[in-house]
């Protein structure tokens, strides 16, 4: 068992912001992508089968150290704890004081902590990277960190992963079985049976796709953590249930459904209890009249993807500038949007942090900070001629919603 701890760089001081890493271009090959362009990968790759890539990454390193990343389980995080001592699976959710880990010196376990680009500017610097995938699928970076024999069990996910060994080496078997059965006494998702056929040992750097639904079981070898950049897709359940919430909030069905009930040639009853047919019949007919445009679905679809999880809470600055000292530093130094910000746009509107707004007036550049999450100091000093522009970025500085700086 090596009991040498992870390296790691300094830590950047809180003045120092990772350096800028825009994804990369659609038509340029790139070596994240095993030299595919992104364009080609998602042809060929992305929803259909794995893709292995040996130095995806070649200087990558752990964004949060063993020890931050322990640190960091013990707050306010989705954090796992998977353990296969005597060859039994257990599975315990966090947070997890130090002392409610194991030894690092016993093997076969491992933490796995959701959402880190939420709280590390690092671990979002590396989520920036897959921003060829539009943003509303774009979910999280998880870490894990494994000693030596430590998995979760050989398993499947619903959706797509993008596997990046960041420290240390595991030993991935993939197979692309149709029994996806679960051994149902479990506390998390093992397989029945797993027939990998294929099987690779990934060291720092190197990076595995696997679309849905690919049986996957990865061992660590030694010491190792892995990053996964995850994706989202909404049920269609759960699209349908969250669109008719939000048409029926703004009132945009009022207008439809304002007519109640009526029952004039309603006989009198033997069974009060049962449901009146002509009711049934009514309002089927009222549901199948309910009616909706694009722009709503548009604009449901931006407040929904843009709605930040339940966990986060934006951080105002502690000692906000005034309105004229913020102009003065944004025009030295740009804006950038908060790692947990989340800002889409359509042709009509734009959706901050799940809030929907009029895009009118700010075409020139509010899609441009929404593509890059960064506004140039450059850019900002034509902005800054318009005072109903700073007070809009002074409100969202105000609100932590952006930041004075350079980019992530
Ligand atoms: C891990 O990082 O240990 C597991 C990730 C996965 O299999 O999805
Ligand atoms: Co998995």
């Amino acid at each position: 068992m090596p009991k040498r701890p992870l390296e790691h760089p300094l830590r950047p001081g809180l003045s120092q912001i990772p350096t800028p890493v825009q994804p990369p271009s659609p038509d340029l090959p790139t070596a994240l992508l095993g030299n595919l362009t992104p364009a080609q990968f998602m042809h060929q790759y992305w929803q259909k089968k794995p893709l292995l890539v040996r130095q995806a990454i070649s200087d990558i390193r752990a964004p949060l150290s063993r020890d931050e990343l322990f640190e960091l389980a013990g707050n306010d995080v989705e954090a796992r704890l998977v353990t296969h001592f005597r060859n039994q699976w257990q599975m315990q959710h966090g947070p997890f004081a130090a002392s409610d880990l194991p030894s690092i010196r016993q093997r076969a376990w491992t933490l796995l902590v959701q959402g880190v680009d939420l709280h590390d500017d690092r671990a979002r610097a590396l989520l920036e990277r897959f921003r060829f995938v539009p943003d509303v699928r774009l979910d999280d970076l998880m870490i894990s960190y494994a000693t030596d024999g430590g998995g979760v069990g050989a398993h499947f996910d619903s959706y797509d992963v993008f596997l990046l060994q960041v420290h240390g080496k595991r030993r991935w078997r993939i197979g692309a079985q149709r029994d996806l059965s679960l051994r149902p006494d479990l506390p998390l998702k093992v397989l029945q049976h797993f027939e990998p056929d294929e099987e690779w040992l990934l060291e720092p750097g190197d990076m595995l796709y696997l679309p849905p639904h690919i049986a996957h079981d990865g061992i660590a070898e030694g010491e190792c953590m892995t990053c996964s950049i995850g994706f989202r897709a909404p049920s269609t359940s759960e699209l349908t249930t969250q669109f008719l919430y939000y048409m029926a909030e703004r009132g945009e069905m009022s207008g439809q459904l304002a007519t109640p009930y009526r029952d004039p040639r309603q006989p009198a009853v033997t069974h009060p209890a049962q449901l009146p047919g002509a009711l049934i019949e009514q309002v089927s007919a009222m549901l199948a009249k309910v009616t909706w445009k694009p722009q709503h679905v548009a604009a449901f679809l931006g407040t929904y993807f843009s709605e930040p999880k339940p966990s986060v809470v934006f951080e105002p600055p502690r000692r906000p500038l005034n309105e004229a000292r913020f102009i003065q530093q944004a025009l030295k130094t740009g804006l950038r949007l908060d790692r947990k910000t989340i800002l889409l746009y359509d042709n009509r509107a734009y959706f901050l942090n799940g809030e929907e707004n009029r895009l009118t007036g700010l075409k020139k550049w509010l899609p441009l900070l929404a593509d890059t999450r960064h506004l140039e100091a450059r850019r900002f000093v034509t902005l800054s001629h318009d005072s109903s522009v700073t007070a809009l970025l002074y409100e969202w500085y105000c609100a932590g919603w952006i930041q004075i700086g350079a980019c992530h």
